[in-house]
């Protein structure tokens, strides 16, 4: 029998408005239905945003420390579910267990982190030029939060965006990504469980061009966090008027690998950054700049390491890439094979959709001798295709890396010192990693990108950021008139 899920709104679950509904497959198998769902319509996003509205003086009213505990027990709800959860996710969109572990771990991580800033929420002082005057900052919550989540992190990103939007005040409306509602209905459970008052937290499922939008168009809507494609990021900015806009969008990401780097190491951090989540990461490394002198061996070891990968269902241990979520993306990634092929590059590995599988996967895929001009070099294909191009020196190897509009994780491998300042320094990206690859972001410190990646920063003190509003407040206690700038 096939379940049924439905959206939160105000407390309770309910079905849309719409008396429609939708289904999702699981990409390893495709004839295995993971569920029904609610595909809700511009009268649920009403309701949905009416109890957010509703719920908003209470909740910002509640001591920061308060709203916190309820975050911290639902960190530890999702603890305690922890192999549940990664289960389903495998199941919802295919990443292997370990993967999907990881993804949980993060988001449980996220809640003890911001269940922390609780207590600390720091605004600060500083002197006044006048005598007898106060100065300080204090951070408010913006108001009811649009959050919009992708499918490629099912739980860790929208339990990002909520424990930080409801840390800080705010109450939300979180519109998960259509490919894995299933995860977003569990997250949704475990804030329900912990204590959440009803209307603080609303879920609703169904399409983008509908919810979403309707949600970003929505008057009173005062903050949006988005994480997904740069173009729906686009789009979004468009429609949202003066709303607080928060974008995470894609990446291009490049590691640099210099002929005084540790070439196993290297090898190794391509392969895990290119092809872990099958790609499917903004941060994914899809680009590898290689120093010309030591491209040739780099090449044989990277394709021996990579012929070894085995593709299968993430439930199996054995596995090291699973499917791709659907197969609109198996096909967009097939026809990048092809755009690669035409444009002359060198297929080293792969470029083919496996045979012997039934579900949506693609083979770990490394093409070389490729120019910045190409589109392979240039756009987000989001599966397990990497472009290897080949650098004099440092300094053409960071134009290539720079050469994209993207601008969200890099990294490079040497051992010289000072090629990995000169990295740190000119690389266009909000990340850099030395030595290590391009994925797996510690959610403590900040995350997003420069360029066409994004315009903000989420975690760490500049989650924080995100989801409030500064305020300035002076407080003169001198008794009299004091005139700034004249007296
Ligand atoms: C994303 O793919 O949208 O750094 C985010 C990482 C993860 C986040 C990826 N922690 O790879």
């Amino acid at each position: 029998m096939v379940l049924k899920y439905q959206l939160f709104i105000n407390g309770e679950w309910v079905n849309s408005d719409s008396g429609q509904t939708f289904s999702r497959f699981n990409p390893a198998d495709p004839d295995e239905v993971i569920g029904e769902f609610q595909k809700g319509n511009l009268h649920d996003v009403k309701k949905a945003v009416d109890a957010a509205e509703q719920a908003f003086p209470a909740w910002s009213d509640m001591p920061a420390p308060k709203r916190a505990e309820i975050l911290f027990k639902t960190a530890q709800l999702l603890s305690e579910s922890k192999d549940e959860l990664s289960r389903i996710m495998t199941m919802e969109m295919g990443k292997t267990l370990v993967d999907a572990g990881a993804d949980v771990q993060e988001a449980i991580n996220v809640g003890l982190y911001v269940a922390g800033e609780g207590k600390r929420l720091f605004g600060y002082t500083a002197p006044s030029e006048k005598p007898n005057k106060f100065a300080m900052t204090v951070r408010l919550p913006i108001g009811v939060a649009a959050l919009i989540s992708p499918w490629n992190f099912p739980i860790a990103i929208p339990a990002k965006k909520v424990f930080y939007a409801l840390l800080c005040g705010n109450t939300a409306v979180l519109k998960p990504a259509s490919d894995t509602p299933l995860c977003a209905t569990k997250l949704v459970e475990c804030f329900d469980k912990a204590g959440t008052p009803k209307g603080v937290l609303n879920l609703v499922t169904g399409p983008g061009e509908t919810v979403g939008m309707a949600l970003i168009r929505d008057n009173r809507v005062r903050v949006i966090s988005f994480t997904g494609h740069k173009d729906t990021g686009a789009a979004i900015l468009k429609e949202a008027g003066l709303k607080r806009v928060n974008l995470e969008m894609g990446g291009k990401n490049p590691i640099i690998v210099m002929d005084d780097a540790d070439l196993k190491l290297a090898v190794n951090g391509v392969l895990w950054g290119g092809f872990e989540t099958s790609g499917q990461r903004c941060t994914a490394a899809s680009r590898v700049i290689v120093h010309e002198k030591i491209k040739g061996p780099f090449e044989t070891m990277l394709v021996d390491q990579a012929s070894k990968l085995k593709l299968g269902n993430g439930l199996d241990p054995k596995i090291n890439l699973g499917p791709l979520v659907n197969k609109a993306a198996q096909e967009k990634t097939a026809r990048y094979v092809e755009i690669g092929k035409n444009e002359g590059a060198k297929l080293l590995i792969g470029g083919n959709v496996p045979k012997n599988l039934k579900g949506y996967f693609f083979e770990p895929t490394i093409f070389t001798d490729c120019r910045v001009s190409m589109r392979i070099a240039q756009e987000e294909i989001f599966g397990p295709v990497i472009s290897i191009f080949s650098a004099r020196n440092l300094n053409e190897a960071i134009e290539i890396a720079n050469s994209v509009e993207y601008g969200l994780s890099s990294s490079i491998y040497t051992n010289n010192i000072n090629n990995a300042f000169v990295a740190i320094n000119k690389l266009q990206a909000g990340l850099t990693y030395v030595n290590s690859a391009t994925i797996g972001a510690e959610s403590q410190l900040p995350f997003g990108g420069m360029k066409h990646s994004g315009n903000t920063r989420e975690d760490g003190p500049e989650g924080i950021r995100e989801f409030t509003e500064l305020k300035t407040v002076y407080v003169d206690y001198s008794g009299k008139l004091q005139k700034a700038y004249i007296d």
